[in-house]
């Protein structure tokens, strides 16, 4: 009985969420009526009650619906700082935060409004909640690799931050090797990679995410269970793997949260982490992932201590830091 209590207190790293998921309905509402964006929901509640999804493209219509009210530097700032407050309840001592700059510069904002208010509330994480935070840009799949590369380009005036960039949005029929030029380019600039594979995609996206883009970690990769060779490739290379398991489940990925695999790909020796995808359209924030998945798989301490090491580990913190926070 002491197991949610050590869940819910132990340092630990978010490494897959997407700042854009963590706007609560309440802070949409609010940021249509400070900037005069009308919206296709009555209230709070209604906009709630339009979240039940069937699949990753059925989320990702709202979660771009409900982006459309960032505009202004401040706007961004405001979505960060209230996940902060969150994580800060959640003892999280370290989070990345992936933003999609293409959602908001195809509406006309401009990129350095986005990226300062992103990076003006992680410093303000840092300072003042003792968080320490960055953030990764993602590129949006189902757009092209030549966006993709202009996008890059067009935050090069921001290059010191960001410290990498990933791959986010609609999987199926948008495979890794669509994007190995603009990768190649990220590696050359010194930035750290990471790409979405395996969500609902099949094993060969892990592949190719793993050989053409060369990535760091991989982001959700949960499909991986369908290849025993990929399997022992992940667990040969240690290579981490950012598993979502509230968003697996609100995304019909599982039919039950007690379906999910984490717990095999834990015994299969594979470097497993924990995180919130998108805290506010799925139903939790990262230690409510912990607590449910904990309680419907029954896991036990040694294996959060071995998920939090995990995360800590595989984070992009400087070594010094993750020795402090194990
Ligand atoms: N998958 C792909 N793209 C996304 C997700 C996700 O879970 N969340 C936000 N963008
Ligand atoms: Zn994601």
């Amino acid at each position: 009985e002491r197991l949610p209590e050590l869940l819910s207190l132990m340092p630990k790293a978010e490494l897959h969420i997407h700042i854009e998921g963590s706007l609560e309905p309440e802070l949409i509402f609010a940021l249509a009526k400070r900037n005069d964006v009308q919206l296709p929901y009555a209230d709070v509640a209604a906009l709630r009650s339009a979240y039940a999804f069937t699949n990753l493209q059925s989320f990702l219509d709202l979660y771009y619906a409900g982006a459309s009210v960032l505009l202004h530097e401040q706007d961004f700032y405001d979505m960060a700082w209230a996940y902060f407050e969150k994580a800060k309840a959640d003892h999280v001592v370290r989070a990345e935060l992936f933003f999609d700059p293409q959602t908001h510069t195809a509406r006309g904002v401009a990129m350095g409004a986005v990226i300062e208010g992103l990076s003006r509330a992680c410093r303000d994480a840092h300072t003042q909640l003792g968080i320490s935070a960055d953030l990764i840009l993602c590129f949006l799949r189902h757009l092209s690799e030549d966006e993709a590369l202009a996008t890059l380009e067009e935050a090069m005036p921001w290059r010191e931050h960001f410290i990498g960039v990933g791959l986010d949005s609609s999987e199926l029929g948008h495979p890794p090797e669509k994007f190995a030029r603009v990768f190649a380019r990220a590696r050359e600039l010194g930035l750290h990679c990471v790409a979405h594979a395996g969500e609902e995609g099949p094993p060969a996206y892990i592949w190719g995410a793993l050989d053409v883009l060369q990535v760091e970690r991989i982001d959700h990769g949960v499909q991986a269970i369908h290849d025993a060779g990929l399997m022992q490739r992940l667990a040969d290379s240690q290579m981490p793997l950012t598993v979502c398991p509230l968003s697996n489940l609100k995304l019909c990925v599982f039919k039950n949260l007690a379906d999910h695999n984490l717990g095999q790909m834990l015994d299969a020796g594979l470097c497993i982490t924990l995180n919130s995808d998108d805290p506010a359209y799925f139903g939790g924030y990262l230690n409510d992932n912990y607590l449910q998945t904990f309680a419907a798989l029954h896991l036990n301490a040694q294996q959060a201590y071995k998920l939090a090491a995990n995360s800590i580990e595989a984070s992009f913190a400087p070594e010094a830091d993750k020795h402090r926070w194990m």
